[in-house]
């Protein structure tokens, strides 16, 4: 018997990374992702920066996706591409691509929803990949959300709850400014925070309703805090810093698990996946297994290759729309505002 194999070519242009995958039949054969480290020194995202890296970066990245996957361009069956949300001059270098390319190959063009693509990650086939069942619950948490969305079906989502101002990752990255880190400053937080001691230092929660986040008065706190300590220590931080990063770690997790605990209560829903940037995190991982050994919740935890912005999640969500015939027109356009409804 044989199976007819659909290759589907992601594109991700977002923000920062540049990324190019090929998928067949669900199944990752590349996945690039070409980081811009020119944002480093600036301590954020340059949009004026991220668009020109990425005009430098597209044929590259798209024709080392395609050669590692070992096919020739005109094997594709679709091409997928983030519309949006994110940085206009960022999603306009990958639109543009994605629609050159499908015309020049005469095959259909897939917009992708970028936050509905870091879910639908959870459905890439690999041989030990545990997909969730539905309906789950996902804890979107990246650089730019925090939600928490009921998911129904694949494109049948509804979001539970949404941060009110600051995202998780801008948290972590915010914090990690005010201790001199690089940008992002999440991953080294996350790192110093492993020899730290999470009980060190205590940082206010956040109070607010039901299922909705708010970050912006923990960064204030945590600004305050280092001020008033290194008035009085100019070495507070080089002293402490294994300390504070573990105390930051601890205190945005437990937030980040109050809601979860909320959500069950309230939904009744025990299938709990996490997705985005901020769930590479080592310590967010570690509870959810904890609450998966201990409270009967069943966890889902993405690879770390597939937390931060990739392609791999725009193919994969492109071939969901494939099977569906769900395409896009060619007058389609970026857009730099999406829920992750639309
Ligand atoms: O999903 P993503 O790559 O981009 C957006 O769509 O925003 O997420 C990037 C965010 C950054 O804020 C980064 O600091 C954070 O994810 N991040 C982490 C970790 N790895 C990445 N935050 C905490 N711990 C980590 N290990
Ligand atoms: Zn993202």
């Amino acid at each position: 018997m044989s199976t007819t194999k659909t290759y589907i070519l992601g594109i991700e242009s977002s923000c920062d990374d540049t990324s190019a995958s090929v998928i067949c039949n669900g199944r990752v054969l590349s996945n690039i992702v070409a980081n811009q480290e020119v944002h480093s020194k600036y301590g954020g995202v340059v949009p004026e920066l991220a668009s020109r890296a990425h005009q430098q970066n597209i044929v590259p990245v798209v024709q080392q996706a395609i050669e590692q996957a070992g096919i020739d361009k005109r094997d594709l069956n679709a091409i997928a591409f983030t519309r949006g949300p994110g940085l206009m001059g960022s999603l306009l270098v990958g639109t543009s691509f994605a629609k050159s390319l499908a015309m020049g190959l005469d095959i259909p063009l897939i917009d992708v929803n970028h936050m509905q693509a870091h879910i639908l990650a959870h459905f890439i086939i690999e041989e030990d990949s545990k997909i969730p069942p539905f309906p789950f619950v996902c804890l979107t948490i990246s650089g730019g959300h925090t939600q928490l969305v009921k998911v129904s079906n694949h494109f049948d989502m509804e979001v539970l709850g949404e941060t009110i101002d600051d995202a998780v990752g801008e948290a972590f990255d915010k914090s990690a400014k005010i201790l001199g880190l690089p940008y992002p400053g999440g991953p080294l937080i996350d790192k110093y925070a492993q020899q730290g001691n999470p009980k060190a230092f205590t940082f206010t929660k956040p109070k607010v309703g039901d299922l909705d986040f708010s970050f912006s008065g923990l960064k204030t706190g945590i600004l305050y805090f280092i001020q008033r300590n290194v008035k009085e220590n100019p070495n507070f931080i080089k002293e402490n810093l294994l300390d504070i990063c573990a105390s930051i770690q601890h205190t945005i997790v437990e937030i980040l698990m109050d809601k979860l605990k909320n959500t069950v209560k309230k939904t009744g829903i025990t299938n709990i996946a996490i997705a985005g940037g901020v769930s590479a995190n080592s310590e967010i991982r570690k509870r959810l297994q904890l609450a998966e050994k201990h409270i009967g919740w069943i966890t889902f935890i993405p690879k770390f290759q597939y937390t931060t912005d990739n392609a791999a999640m725009i193919a994969i969500t492109g071939y969901l729309k494939y099977l569906n015939n769900t395409y896009a027109d060619v007058d389609v356009t970026a857009k730099a505002r999406l829920k992750v409804t639309e």
